[in-house]
């Protein structure tokens, strides 16, 4: 796995929330829409399982309309969950999401018991921007109550609805390969964690089955068929990344294009995963993280031999240790 990164304040971010939870009516969950498997905090799944949920599927415009719509089935059919989509400047639909909220905890709401809700979600999936469009021109009250850290701010939404917003939380391994591509394309994980050229082929991977017409077009590329990733990525550094000296492709600027073209839009609305690409890569993942711990253990057992094979004697398994003629 080539991406690695200091998770950053996801300790202090962890400990907020957990210390927030036990009194909180509904968790929004904010997801980056073109990658929503992979932009959701398995650490978060963990800590707030059985509170009622509200997933956003926020950057929707940029995201295919098709596969947002199944992934907001998808979501919808999960246990006291509800999803929707949304673009966090746009003011309307934000508000939506109180209602949403309001529908999750219906005994919740009025003065005497109002309705509260932890906002968590990856950095940079839009949470400031949605959070000003939902202030709107009111101002964000700040951790000034008991018990309020740092790591936590309380926005009062309406006079009957309190936000809690928290600070964006990576989690430190990822287990599915591909989910660490496509943070690293969307920009959820800082530049110089990961190998540009690398997170552009995984990319052009993803993209190619479902929006090839669309690179050929936005190139001026022949049939990309025939062609393998590297073979692709060196042709859009043809067409706009430049030559180096002597006419190789300047290998690190294509795949800059590619990233920055992806991140802008420029490919058209594109999603790179489906719910069932999803649940395979995680299951994937899971089966490679066992064969890892089993080898890890194995290993361990041939460099330490098993003190209960060596050692004789009382009831705690204490004893003088046996020679093999024994
Ligand atoms: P964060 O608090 O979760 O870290 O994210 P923030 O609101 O700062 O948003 C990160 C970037 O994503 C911003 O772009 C913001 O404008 C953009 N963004 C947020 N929500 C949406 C959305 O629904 N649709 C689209 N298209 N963009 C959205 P930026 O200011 O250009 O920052 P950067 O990406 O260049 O760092």
């Amino acid at each position: 796995m080539p991406i690695q990164w200091f998770p950053g304040h996801m300790h202090s971010t962890r400990k907020a929330i957990s210390e927030r939870l036990p009194e909180i009516d509904v968790v929004i969950e904010l997801l980056d829409a073109r990658l929503p498997g992979s932009s959701a905090n398995p650490l978060l799944a963990e800590l707030t399982r059985g509170k009622p949920a509200l997933k956003v599927l926020n950057k929707q415009d940029l995201a295919d309309p098709d596969l947002t719509a199944l992934w907001l089935t998808h979501y919808q059919a999960q246990a006291d969950t509800q999803a929707l989509g949304l673009d966090a400047s746009a003011t309307a639909p934000a508000r939506q999401l109180v209602a949403a909220c309001r529908a999750l905890a219906p005994l919740r709401g009025g003065m005497v018991k109002p309705l509260r809700v932890l906002i968590c979600g990856i950095p940079n999936v839009g949470k400031s921007t949605l959070i000003n469009t939902l202030m709107g021109q009111r101002s964000a009250k700040t951790g000034d109550e008991p018990g309020i850290t740092k790591a936590e701010q309380k926005l009062v939404l309406a006079n009957d609805c309190y936000l809690y917003d928290t600070p964006g939380m990576l989690w430190p391994r990822i287990t599915v390969e591909q989910s660490g591509y496509h943070l690293a394309a969307s920009g959820g994980i800082g530049r110089n964690a990961y190998d540009e050229e690398e997170v552009a082929l995984a990319l052009l991977a993803s993209v190619r089955p479902r929006y090839g017409a669309r690179l050929q077009e936005r190139y001026k590329l022949a049939d990309i068929g025939a062609l393998g990733d590297e073979a692709l990525l060196a042709e859009l550094g043809r067409k706009r990344g430049g030559l180096l000296p002597g006419g190789r492709v300047n290998m690190q600027k294509a795949a800059e294009v590619a990233i920055n073209d992806f991140r802008a839009g420029a490919w058209g609305r594109i999603t790179l995963e489906t719910p069932d690409d999803f649940v395979r890569w995680w299951a994937e993942g899971q089966a490679r993280d066992a064969q890892r711990a089993a080898r890890r253990e194995a290993l361990t057992r041939k460099k330490t031999p098993d003190r209960s094979l060596r050692l004789a004697g009382g009831d705690d398994g204490i004893g003088e240790p046996q020679s093999e003629a024994d």
